[in-house]
């Protein structure tokens, strides 16, 4: 009995090690800004029309597609805590929208991929669809470039990648858990593979509790292992390694 407990218990913290997820963070040496805005890429800021680059003011996050529902992300924002993009196929802010948040935990950069679900945010463990993560904190600016794959609006009328953007910001604990977000702007629903595609006025936020209940709830480690000025990819192999340890010590000590 007490055997298949320790092997139960062993077998479920080898689980939980292999569920963190495991965003690697690569350092950013560019900073974004809006001069390819109209041209190459789709830009959506809050206020509209801003240069992150220069205004402090101006949370912002411009698209560009390689030909396919693949989309490359750059995000910059002022933030004490976190500053997050978010997806909706309607026009509220909520009803399980893929959220890409982008965080300081003590200037290192961590990324999250999270749902959001009537203001509340469900960390999501399976981060396949996103590649090439790189950021950059000086401070309070934030910044975060990524790749995000196989997107698909499935609405019937529109192309895969026509979504509402929501721009949003928040606040890291010192626990490392992220407050619910403050919606900064909502747009209206447009291809964000269009570089003419653009939010022309802020429009009111608004948040829309929904009937999707039914998130994948799976918690990771991924926004409580943080320490000072470590590389978060390291950090959170480490994590794992001391996770998967336990578990082998757990069956071990049969
Ligand atoms: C962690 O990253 C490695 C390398 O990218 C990948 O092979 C592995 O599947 C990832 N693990 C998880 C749990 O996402
Ligand atoms: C603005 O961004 C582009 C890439 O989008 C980059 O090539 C350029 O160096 C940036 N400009 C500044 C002033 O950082
Ligand atoms: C960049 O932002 C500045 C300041 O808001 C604005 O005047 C300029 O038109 C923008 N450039 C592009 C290409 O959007
Ligand atoms: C877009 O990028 C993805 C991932 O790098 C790649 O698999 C795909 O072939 C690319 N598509 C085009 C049209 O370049
Ligand atoms: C989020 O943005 C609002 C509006 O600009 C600002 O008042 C607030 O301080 C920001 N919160 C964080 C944690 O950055
Ligand atoms: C949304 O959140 C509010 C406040 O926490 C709660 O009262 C409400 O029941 C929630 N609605 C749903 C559908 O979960
Ligand atoms: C950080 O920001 C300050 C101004 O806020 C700027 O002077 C400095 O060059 C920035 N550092 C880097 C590495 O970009
Ligand atoms: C998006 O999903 C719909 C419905 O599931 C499907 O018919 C369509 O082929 C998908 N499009 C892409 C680009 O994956
Ligand atoms: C940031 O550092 C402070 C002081 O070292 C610590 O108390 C806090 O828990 C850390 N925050 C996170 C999210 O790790
Ligand atoms: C973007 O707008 C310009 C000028 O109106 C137009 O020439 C171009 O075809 C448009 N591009 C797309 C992809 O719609
Ligand atoms: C929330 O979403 C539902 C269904 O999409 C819609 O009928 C309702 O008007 C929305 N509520 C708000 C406050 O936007
Ligand atoms: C969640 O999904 C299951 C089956 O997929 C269903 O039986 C259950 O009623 C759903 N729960 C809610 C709250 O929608």
């Amino acid at each position: 009995m007490d055997r298949l407990f320790r092997i139960l218990l062993g077998l479920c913290v080898m689980l939980a090690a292999a569920q963190a997820s495991n965003v690697t963070v690569s350092t950013l040496d560019t900073t974004v800004n809006n001069s390819t805005c109209g041209t190459s890429r789709a830009c959506f800021s809050d206020p509209v029309s801003c240069n992150p680059a220069t205004d402090r003011s101006c949370l912002f996050v411009s698209t560009k597609s390689n030909g396919s529902s693949n989309l490359n992300f750059e995000l910059r924002g002022e933030s004490q805590g976190y500053i997050a993009v978010a997806l909706s196929t309607d026009m509220n802010a909520g009803g399980n929208d893929k959220t890409y948040i982008c965080a300081n935990i003590n200037s290192t950069v961590l990324f999250v991929f999270a749902l959001l679900n009537n203001n509340t945010l469900t960390t999501q463990s399976d981060v396949s669809s996103i590649a090439n993560v790189s950021g950059s904190i000086n401070q309070t600016t934030i910044q975060c470039v990524f790749n995000v794959f196989g997107l698909n609006a499935t609405s019937r009328a529109n192309a895969a990648t026509t979504f509402s953007i929501v721009l949003a910001n928040g606040t890291v604990y010192a626990n490392g858990s992220l407050s619910n977000p403050t919606v900064r702007t909502v747009t209206a629903q447009l291809d964000l593979s269009n570089v003419n595609s653009t939010n022309t006025a802020t429009t009111t936020p608004s948040t829309n509790s929904t009937n999707a209940s039914n998130v994948t709830t799976t918690t990771t480690t991924t926004t409580t292992t943080t320490a000072s000025g470590a590389n978060i990819s390291l950090q959170h192999g480490l994590s794992q390694a001391v996770l998967i340890l336990l578990g082998i010590l757990a069956i071990g000590m049969m």
